[in-house]
């Protein structure tokens, strides 16, 4: 089974853990993008009421097109359930890296406003420690300098292009670090830092935030929750 599969049969065990009624947190990726399409046709099927609040103008799209209603944080005070993907997931803890997908901040608000934070995704995505490239969303202005800081920090920023060569920007504009650290056995203080320096908006560690993992394998879809 290829991954493009392994990731559909995430985001139909994540699809699994909607009902009706709830408010919901649509994350981005290509394993969310399976998520909105199964929930369209669990919609179109099954009548569920639900609404989103999307991660990204891209899953914004994507929704509106599955017929999945959209809401906001104006009309909402909280999510029932966000659902995402992500990069790395820590066998123990469930620490996450997010962002290679540009929309780290988003998701990190959304994730931060749900009462359950479920995260769909291959078994490739399960490491024992969190390592590589950590994103960091960084404001546009100075950011050379907010760079250099980063290194300091022990890390090995690149400015992140867009297929066209340009500097890659967020959704709100921002632009993105992507931060060799090697591995990271404890993470934590590292995200301290990284968000106490001027500059950085948000970063792509999503420390202890995750409750239930989804993990697709050959053999069908692994639930590691916190605390077990
Ligand atoms: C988007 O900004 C990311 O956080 C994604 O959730 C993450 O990169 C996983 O994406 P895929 O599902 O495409 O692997």
């Amino acid at each position: 089974m290829d991954h493009e599969c392994l990731k559909r049969r995430a985001a139909a065990a994540a699809v699994a853990e909607i009902a009706d009624g709830m408010v919901l947190g649509l994350g981005t990726g290509s394993t969310a993008a399976f998520m909105i399409t199964l929930l369209g046709e669990r919609i179109k099927t099954e009548g569920l009421r639900v609404r989103g609040i999307p991660t990204s103008e891209r899953t914004a799209l994507a929704a509106r097109a599955a017929g999945i209603p959209l809401t906001d944080f104006a009309q909402e005070t909280a999510i029932d359930l966000a659902i995402d993907g992500a990069d790395q997931i820590t066998r123990d803890g469930l620490d996450l890296i997010k962002g290679l997908g540009g929309a780290l901040l988003r998701e990190k608000i959304v994730a931060d406003a749900a009462r359950r934070l479920v995260i769909m995704a291959d078994a490739s995505k399960l490491v024992e420690t969190l390592s590589g490239i950590v994103p960091v969303e960084v404001v546009p202005f100075g950011w050379e300098a907010t760079s250099r800081k980063i290194e300091a920090l022990g890390g090995a920023p690149r400015l992140r292009s867009a297929a066209d060569g340009v500097p890659y920007r967020s959704d709100g504009g921002n632009l993105i670090l992507d931060c060799d650290f090697g591995a990271v056995p404890d993470p934590a203080p590292l995200d301290d830092a990284l968000r106490r320096l001027v500059g950085v908006v948000e970063t792509g560690f999503f420390l202890g935030r995750a409750d239930l993992v989804l993990l697709a394998e050959e053999t069908g879809v692994r639930r590691l929750a916190r605390g077990e």
